[in-house]
């Protein structure tokens, strides 16, 4: 077999450059627990040593961590003064948490992932499943960060008010239900902008609850939401006029019976909110780097997740509408459509 020289420097200089991402992980996690990004995100230029002072590290260790960021262009680096500095949109990416384009979760999850690799290995082979809960607490905050960047961005102002409906009747009251809502992240936005509506987060993963109830304690929020231990298919309470979920209907063993069970949980006209990862239908159209990112994803987290648990469906994170469709209308949901889209999610709506 020959080998077409061209080829193989470029493959092997897409590997060099993600390899270099992958050694690059750990620092951003660095960097967000020492504080190093957060002094850096005035902008203003700084030196190594300025750096190390004023966030109490060494200058050494700061010095090369600074390298790989401006190798990476991270930070800026400024040869005359030996300075470096971050750009008001490095800053946004790397210390503005909170913010719509934080992605330290992203880097957080990723590096947790590959925490249990003895387990997945085994998995691997058995076909068996691994269950959220067995993963690296990392998984569950990195998770938590970088979701609700997609959320800070879209919840409130975009995926509510393409519900036909939903809007007004949160705005006047209303009974919510987030669904696999992990640490609460969506659940306390919503409740946040809708102060005259009841929300319940369930989550069949009790320390993810345990999270959510203190971070909506920690919000003033405790007196209308409510974090409860609920597995998809039995959660508790009825008669909602919103349930939603968020990337975790691909998450479950039995999408059909949670499908069901929301079904019966939904007041008459109530609306169930699916956000899902952004998937075409077509498997070849998923190969670029948002598919790339999720199917990796997919396959430590959300296909050994669905795996270990009844039913065992195994979606994978880029089930994309047609199957999703197929799951909601036979569970006797009448309508599906597609309600709203980002390059990173698909946001359905089904009704009864
Ligand atoms: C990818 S995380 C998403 C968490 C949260 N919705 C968010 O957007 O941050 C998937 C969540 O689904 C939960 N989950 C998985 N299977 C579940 C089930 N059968 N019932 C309820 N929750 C489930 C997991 O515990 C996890 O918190």
């Amino acid at each position: 077999m020959s080998v077409d020289q061209e080829l193989l420097y470029s493959l092997l200089g897409k590997t060099i450059s993600d390899f270099g991402a992958v050694f690059h992980a750990p620092l951003v996690l660095l960097g967000d627990r020492l504080g190093l990004y957060r002094a850096l995100r005035d902008g203003s230029p700084i030196t190594p040593a300025g750096l190390a002072e004023r966030t109490g590290t060494a200058e050494r260790y700061v010095r090369e961590w600074l390298n790989a960021h401006a190798a990476a262009g991270y930070v800026d680096y400024y040869p005359q003064t030996g300075q470096y500095a971050m750009s008001p949109e490095q800053a946004m990416i790397f210390a503005d948490e909170g913010g719509p384009a934080f992605i330290v979760g992203a880097f957080q999850s990723a590096v947790g992932a590959g925490a249990i690799l003895p387990a997945l290995e085994s998995a691997f082979r058995t076909g068996e499943g691994v269950g959220w809960h067995e993963h690296d607490h990392q998984v569950f905050r990195g998770t938590e960060r970088f979701y609700k960047s997609g959320y800070v961005a879209n919840l409130v102002s975009n995926w509510i008010p393409a519900i036909t409906g939903a809007q007004e009747k949160l705005t006047a009251g209303g009974r919510v239900a987030d669904v696999g809502c992990g640490h609460g992240a969506s659940t306390i936005l919503m409740a946040q902008a809708f102060p005259d509506a009841r929300f319940f987060g369930f989550d069949y993963h009790a320390p993810s609850i345990a999270a959510a109830r203190e971070r909506a304690a920690a919000a003033g929020l405790s007196d209308r939401v409510h974090f409860e231990v609920g597995g998809a298919k039995d959660f508790a309470g009825g008669a909602y006029d919103l349930i939603t979920i968020f990337d975790a209907f691909h998450d479950l063993g039995d999408p059909v019976g949670a499908a069901a069970h929301i079904r019966s949980v939904l007041k008459p006209d109530g609306a169930w909110m699916i956000v899902e990862p952004y998937a075409d239908d077509r498997l070849e159209a998923n190969f670029n780097p948002i598919g790339r990112a999720y199917f990796a994803a997919s396959t430590l987290l959300c296909t050994p997740c669905s795996l270990a648990q009844e039913g065992g469906m195994a979606l994978g994170a880029q089930a994309g509408e047609a199957r999703l469709r197929a799951i909601v209308t036979g569970a006797g949901f009448r309508t599906f459509r597609r309600a709203a889209e980002t390059p990173f999610n698909l946001v359905f709506e089904a009704r009864a």
